[in-house]
């Protein structure tokens, strides 16, 4: 069986590593905003390149405290691509603006930069990118079209942890780079985690005070503010993985060029750039046939996943929120299949998933 994804297989590596720092967090008697945490946010902001690192407790949390501390307007419109993990969206709504969805291109599954002046309103305030599956998204252009109409950036690099664009780092672009440490993300906790990178003081230091009650000062609340921190035990165990995370990111990198040397032509792959620096969270491909394909996988011992089975326009919680066809999103829900790619398999691993649909052509 190879499975889309093992945990236990991918964390092997660090296992001894990772209890060593869990025993000494333990035994420390600190358990909340402490040395780790310190140290986890100086090192993270140090490898991303920004001034100041964030950390609090999930990357939807993230998301919501950057947003809200842009101070836009109550009920700006904030756009975001059409086919982004529902949280993206869920968090423009939670800090009290309106998502207006912005296409997708077909080829990389990224916000389509052509498509953003068609989606501007009086209120437009803001553009909310999700650096889908580890690829960035076209920051040259989409900079340059919010410096132009005076938006706010704030970037989700919940999937694309190190990945590059002409040699800068997803995070850096925007106003705010916001990361989730879900485990199954390219930097992975043992449970949840999270943080906002920046490089503005102003920000960071209101964000500083928000995740935290409101409050840098024990008992002084300068704003209103949520429980959102990040833990000691899971801010040691991302030291640890943050190590090796380059590492990690060339092995799946070695990965994909197997996938793009050996999946069959009538595929359709990611685009690819040269100035891009894709960390593969997801290897993402696009069937016509996509639930046969899967079915036929299974059948053959190989587990692959949807990202995402339902388009965020249909789902039941955003019913009076978003209107309006998605063509493109609806499109990539329909045919897109990801599969197995991760620091617990192997290059036989993926030739073996090469020749299984090579020979699903025939059938
Ligand atoms: C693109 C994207 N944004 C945001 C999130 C939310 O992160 P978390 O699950 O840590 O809240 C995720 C994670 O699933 C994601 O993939």
């Amino acid at each position: 069986m190879i499975e889309y994804e093992n945990l236990t297989r991918s964390n092997s590596a660090y296992m001894a590593e990772l209890e060593e720092a869990a025993k000494r967090v333990i035994r420390s008697g600190w358990y909340v905003l402490g040395q780790e945490v310190g140290a986890f946010e100086a090192e993270f902001s140090k490898y991303v390149g920004s001034k100041h690192c964030i950390g609090v407790a999930n990357g939807l949390d993230a998301l919501i405290l950057a947003i809200e501390a842009l101070d836009l307007p109550k009920g700006s419109d904030v756009l975001v691509a059409s086919n982004t993990y529902i949280a993206t969206i869920m968090a423009i709504v939670r800090a009290g603006h309106q998502p207006v969805l912005v296409e997708p291109e077909l080829e990389t599954f990224n916000m389509d930069p052509a498509k953003l002046a068609d989606s501007m309103t009086s209120k437009t305030r803001a553009i909310c990118v999700t650096h889908l599956f580890g690829k960035s998204c076209r920051m040259d252009a989409i900079c340059v079209f919010a410096k132009e109409r005076g938006l706010k950036i704030v970037e989700d690099c919940a999937q694309s942890h190190g990945a590059k664009l002409a040699g800068r780092m997803t995070g850096t672009f925007g106003d705010a780079g916001c990361f989730s440490f879900y485990p199954t993300k390219n930097l992975g906790a043992i449970g949840d985690a999270g943080a906002i990178v920046t490089s503005d003081d102003a920000l960071a230091d209101r964000l500083l005070h928000t995740r935290n009650y409101g409050s840098k000062q024990k008992y002084v609340n300068d704003y209103l503010g949520v429980n959102s921190r990040l833990d000691e035990i899971q801010a040691a165990l991302l030291r640890v993985k943050l190590r090796s995370l380059e590492k990690m990111t060339q092995h799946k990198r070695s990965l994909a060029e197997v996938y793009f040397d050996k999946l069959p032509a009538w595929l359709q792959l990611p685009r690819r750039r040269d100035d891009e620096y894709d960390v593969f969270h997801i290897f993402g491909v696009r069937c016509s046939r996509r639930d046969e394909l899967r079915a036929w996988l299974l059948k053959k011992s190989i587990k692959t996943e949807i990202h995402y089975p339902i388009a965020p326009h249909r789902q039941r919680a955003m019913e009076k929120i978003l209107q309006g066809s998605y063509p493109i999103a609806e499109e990539l829900h329909q045919t897109e299949l990801s599969l197995p790619i991760s620091a617990g398999h192997t290059k036989s691993d993926v030739e073996l998933v090469c020749s299984a649909i090579s020979g699903f052509i025939a059938v």
